[in-house]
């Protein structure tokens, strides 16, 4: 299957794509983890992104598309593929349509999820990952690791996101607004959004949208 999750900072699509992409058997792509594993390793795409990404503003369409172009393409994503994060505009949706016509494939599903904004900056607040791989995600308290501060999956340290700060959470959701919204009808069109509420518990959410990508 392939796949695009969407959804305003916050609203969980890390934390359900670890899931999904175990029960579905396709790799996660989040091109905020590839942009974060960059910035650990100082690499120089890395430090391209870094100030888009503090400043809460999207990273520019030259270097995100080329560099989600060349995951989509590792051996591990041949049979499918889980998109989150990407994409994030409508210009990158059409770049992503270009990749898959060349290959002859396409998108079963764009998965949204949808979560009201004082939850999604409560769940911000509380969220902290791990140093080792930003795909580790918890919450204090809706989420929370076994022992604090220390990933259950790694046992790496864990600490809040730069870009979690209240200022640049709310530049992230005009981002969301403005930019990235746009794409839910650029896809309705093609006839492929499912829309699920993700309140509840996080295997609730899993199980909602199991149910719906089967539909
Ligand atoms: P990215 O890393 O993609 O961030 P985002 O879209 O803002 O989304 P988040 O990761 O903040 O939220 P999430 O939905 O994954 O929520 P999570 O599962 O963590 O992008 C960061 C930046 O990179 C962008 O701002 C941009 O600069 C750049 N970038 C990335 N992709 C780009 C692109 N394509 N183009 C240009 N720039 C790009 O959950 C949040 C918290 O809630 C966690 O603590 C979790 O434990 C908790 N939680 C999850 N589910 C539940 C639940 N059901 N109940 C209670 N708590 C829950
Ligand atoms: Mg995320």
């Amino acid at each position: 299957m392939r796949i695009v999750l969407v959804g305003p900072p916050g609203a969980g699509k890390g934390t359900q794509a670890a899931f999904l992409a175990k029960n579905l058997d396709i790799p996660h792509i989040s091109t905020g983890d590839l942009f974060r594993a960059n910035i650990s390793q100082g690499t120089e795409l890395g430090l391209k992104a870094k100030a888009f990404m503090d400043a809460g503003d999207l990273v520019p369409d030259e270097v995100t598309i080329g560099m989600a172009k060349d995951r989509m393409e590792q051996d591990d994503a041949v049979n499918g593929f889980l998109l989150d994060g990407f994409p994030r505009n409508v210009a990158q949706a059409e770049a992503l349509d270009v990749v898959l016509k060349a290959e002859d494939m396409q998108l079963d599903a764009v998965l949204d999820l949808e979560v009201p904004e004082d939850e999604v900056v409560k769940r911000i607040a509380g969220r902290r990952i791990c140093r080792n791989d930003s795909s580790h995600v918890f919450h204090v308290s809706y989420n929370a690791p076994k022992s604090e501060g220390v990933c259950d999956v790694c046992g790496g340290e864990l600490y809040q996101r730069d870009d979690d700060s209240e200022e640049t959470v709310r530049r992230r959701l005009e981002v969301y607004h403005t930019q990235t919204e746009p794409i839910i009808d650029y896809y309705r069109a093609q006839n492929l959004v499912v829309t699920i509420s993700a309140l509840g518990k996080v295997d609730e959410v899993t199980a909602r949208a199991m149910d719906a990508l089967k539909k």
